[in-house]
């Protein structure tokens, strides 16, 4: 690897107050990553949860690094070279999800490389959190608690002013799904009223989740966080018992605790997520929560534009098809929808992303997509399924 010639190995006093410990970086210019270790064990942490809370504290930017191939040398001669001492490290990856199939805590995507001691991972359902051996430089799965390690992370380094991580799309620190950021606030508890107006001073919102996987994602994050509760954009400090979006429309989706105790009660307002089950209960609107927020990023360029055609013969096998488009451009079948009616069926036409924020409405894009019917008279009354986008 030629990483070692490439990189900028850096060691220098970030701080030296008292009883602050001296820091050391490294950077990759391949990624624009700086990578972070404290001098000794006074800022080993007993969980990878506190360890993220304490990337976070040394800036609002940093995580537990996720180390890919070209950072890895980095990496170990920073390790190895400054006076960090402990023998194991905290890293930003998790099997919190599936069992030995470990993500990156940035992208939710599994890790495209990873340095594994022999045997590891295991397949042991209390082993969800990664670490890095420093007599090796192997990677271990480790229970998330109860093991004193050291904190290792990781910062886009200069944050570019569009704020925005090209490896993510999103802010340094928020996660992407579904083309909308999601922060979940390490660091922050509040009650409702100031957890919705972090949220919106983003400018984003709260969180309502939508559908059942937009709810897994939320799951998973929560539980990421090492939190026990974090507070949803719903309530019913309107009328009693009616439980609404903060943001007006009914709840497309609900996760409810099934035993419906906590859920209804006339002096519990604000609804928020159980972290150990994933069901929705409510509490008092002034109990400190966790925060957590959707933000959607500013637009990097110009949405690409994305156009398909199938056209049906006996040997057609595509079975539908979907357009994309930006809500520059319109999306058209040029056949008329009865020719098209029941051979080639529109199944779904909607804005992929509609926020309405304080200041900031935007309509992303919209999608568009066919199915093509099983019938097959019917590929042979109208044998075409297409359409086209244009700008406008
Ligand atoms: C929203 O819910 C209320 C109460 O259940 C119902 O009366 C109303 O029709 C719903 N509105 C929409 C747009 O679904
Ligand atoms: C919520 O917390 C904020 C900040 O601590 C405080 O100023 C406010 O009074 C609290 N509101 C309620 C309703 O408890």
């Amino acid at each position: 690897m030629n990483g070692q010639t490439a990189s900028l190995l850096t060691f220098f006093v970030l701080s030296s107050l008292p009883g602050a410990m001296l820091v050391y970086t490294a950077y990759s210019p391949t990624t624009g990553y700086s990578f972070v270790v404290f001098e000794d064990s006074v800022d080993d942490t007993d969980s990878w949860f506190e360890a993220r809370a304490k990337c976070r504290v040394h800036s609002q930017y940093a995580d537990l690094a996720e180390i890919s191939a070209s950072d890895f040398t980095i990496v170990q001669d920073l390790l190895s070279n400054s006076q960090a001492s402990s023998s194991s490290y905290w890293i930003g990856i998790y099997d919190h999800l599936s069992e030995m199939n470990f993500k990156s805590l940035y992208t939710g995507a599994d890790i495209t490389f990873a340095n594994w001691d022999n045997d590891r991972p295991k397949n042991d359902m209390n082993k969800n959190c990664g670490s890095w051996d420093t007599s090796n430089s192997y990677w271990k799965d480790e229970a998330c608690t109860g093991k004193k390690r050291g904190v290792l992370c990781r910062m886009l380094t200069p944050i570019p002013s569009s704020n925005i991580d090209p490896n993510t799309g999103c802010p340094p620190t928020m996660v992407p799904f579904d083309d909308v950021c999601y922060d979940f606030r390490v660091l922050m508890t509040g009650n409702f009223s100031s957890a919705r107006q972090a949220c919106e001073t983003l400018p984003g919102r709260m969180i309502i989740p939508e559908s059942q996987s937009e709810a897994d994602f939320v799951d998973l994050y929560t539980i990421l966080t090492g939190k026990a509760t974090f507070w949803l954009g719903i309530t019913d400090e309107e009328e009693d018992n009616d439980l609404r979006s903060i943001y007006g429309p009914n709840l497309s989706f609900e996760k409810w605790h099934p035993s419906g105790s906590g859920v209804v009660a006339s002096e519990t307002d604000c609804a928020y997520i159980d972290t150990s089950s994933g069901y929705w209960l409510t509490d008092h609107c002034d109990e400190p929560k966790g925060v957590m927020c959707s933000f959607v990023p500013p637009l990097l360029q110009e949405e690409t534009t994305v156009a398909q055609s199938i056209t049906s013969t006996s040997e057609t096998t595509q079975d539908a098809f979907t357009i994309v488009a930006s809500t520059d451009h319109d999306v058209t079948s040029p056949t008329s929808s009865e020719a098209q009616g029941p051979y080639c069926k529109p199944v779904e036409r909607k804005a992929s992303t509609v926020m309405s924020l304080p200041g900031h409405t935007r309509e992303r894009s919209h999608r568009h997509a066919w199915q093509r019917s099983a019938d097959e008279s019917l590929h042979r009354a109208s044998p075409v399924c297409e359409a086209s986008v244009s700008g406008r």
